[in-house]
């Protein structure tokens, strides 16, 4: 088989221009690359044409950049999807009723295989069980092109590591796991993720790269649901556990560490650990009791500081029924603006149900996010004088620290920003 990666210029198509598809896309314009970002999301589609991004590491100003190469080509129409050398798949891999909902892949690989050709590259990158590229994918891509996946043209598995956010680990410096369905797959694969990032590594085969991302993931949720689990016991112990956490981490071997906080949002924490769970019980009949437990933890986080809310306002004679509460944050992690199942945002209804008047300050996130019931505010100096309680569930460095720590002996803080203040800490 020739690889298509052999001819220039080479099309690529990005399917799904979300947190994962769009960064990828934008690099591989970067790169040199003749771009389709395609999305079944026309607005979204059109919003990019207009280089108005929806993407926490996307500025405006990058993507009039690659528009203006003339390379980067947002399209929702799926005859945009001809004629390319490689295709990613960056599209959503949920839950639902507790089970992996795969319908999004299904669809991708329905709309590219009728334009599958003889040297083509197809790369999964959507975070999901082993076996699924092969098992799933690979026969709608077979079916639709009437040709051979490994003898015909190219399939592979690269999980993404995006984090948003982060400041120092980006698309282009963290490593990035290839794999293919067969040698001459893992080249074209590794070729193409080579022109892209500063270092790729290979698996020996699919499932190894579709489950080590399952592990990565995993392997976080449980070390959070650890600190978590701590933190609840090491109040009633009479321990500051961000000390003792602060203290363990200075072992500079075999411990890593994490930190407690009112539980584990975004599309990966809270879903991928239930692919693998879901995966072994149904193919093994067992339970994965590590997942299982840290799910638990994590689930039971946001009713815990419901719980020290209460006990805060009852230490000053009042209940939760009539405060006001000025929550501060409900993306579920600290600079960005993704609400998605995001533990904010269920501690903030959870205060809503109990009769709490409950004021939500939170610069980054789309307001049509915020929950029912709750009233989006700026965190000023009078929405916090006018508050019963302050609850710091998410610290963006946006917040002017310095007006909360006024207020500091009225404040719960579930992320340690307050430290060494009056405020009460998790
Ligand atoms: N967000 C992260 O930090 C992150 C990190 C690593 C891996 N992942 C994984 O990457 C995958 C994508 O996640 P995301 O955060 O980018 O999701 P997202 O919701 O931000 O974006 C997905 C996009 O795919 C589009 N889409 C749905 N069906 C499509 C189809 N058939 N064809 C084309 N586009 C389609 C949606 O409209 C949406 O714009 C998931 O499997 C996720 O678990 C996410």
């Amino acid at each position: 088989m020739t690889s298509s990666l052999d001819r220039m210029p080479q099309r690529v198509v990005i399917l799904g221009q979300g947190y994962v598809g769009l960064p990828v896309a934008l690099r591989a314009v970067e790169a040199g690359f003749d771009v389709v970002g395609f999305d079944v999301d026309a607005e979204r589609v059109q919003r990019l044409a207009q280089a108005e991004s929806f993407i926490d590491d996307v500025s405006d100003d990058m993507l009039r950049d690659v528009l203006a190469t003339g390379r980067f080509h947002p399209s929702s129409d799926v005859a945009d999807l001809a004629g390319f050398n490689v295709a990613v798949i960056s599209v959503p891999t949920p839950l639902r009723e507790g089970a992996p909902d795969l319908r999004y892949i299904e669809s991708a690989g329905e709309m590219l295989a009728p334009h599958v050709r003889t040297g083509s590259c197809v790369i999964l990158e959507s975070t999901t069980y082993p076996g699924t590229t092969e098992e799933i994918l690979v026969p709608i891509l077979e079916r639709g092109s009437g040709l051979a996946a490994g003898t015909d043209f190219s399939v592979g598995y690269s999980p993404e590591r995006i984090d948003p956010s982060n400041p120092t680990w980006h698309f282009r410096n963290t490593p990035k796991i290839v794999s293919g369905i067969d040698d001459n797959s893992l080249k074209d694969v590794t070729e193409f993720f080579a022109a892209l990032v500063d270092e790729t590594v290979p698996a020996p085969g699919l499932k190894e790269a579709e489950l080590a991302k399952l592990l990565e993931n995993t392997f976080r949720h449980v070390n959070i649901a650890l600190v978590n689990e701590l933190a609840m016991y090491a109040k009633e112990l009479g321990v500051d556990v961000w000390a003792v956490i602060d203290a363990a981490a200075t072992k500079p071997f075999g411990f890593m560490k994490f930190t407690p906080g009112p539980g584990v949002g975004g599309h990966c924490l809270p879903i991928d650990p239930s692919y693998l769970s879901w995966q072994v019980r149904r193919s093994l009949g067992h339970a994965f009791r590590f997942v299982e437990l840290a799910n638990d933890v994590n689930e039971h986080m946001p009713d815990y500081v419901v719980t020290r809310v209460a006990e805060k306002l009852n230490a000053v004679r009042r209940s939760v029924n009539g405060s006001t509460i000025l929550v501060l944050g409900l993306a579920y992690k600290k600079n960005s603006g993704d609400a998605r199942e995001s533990p904010a945002i269920a501690a903030a209804q959870r205060l809503v149900q109990r009769g709490a008047v409950v004021r939500a300050a939170d610069p980054l996130i789309d307001a049509r996010l915020v929950p029912n019931g709750v009233t989006l505010v700026d965190a000023t100096p009078e929405e916090l004088d006018g508050a019963d309680l302050v609850l710091v569930l998410t610290d963006h460095d946006a917040f002017d620290w310095q007006a909360v720590e006024a207020v500091e002996s009225k404040v719960l803080d579930t992320r340690n920003r307050l430290r060494g203040t009056a405020a009460e800490i998790l």
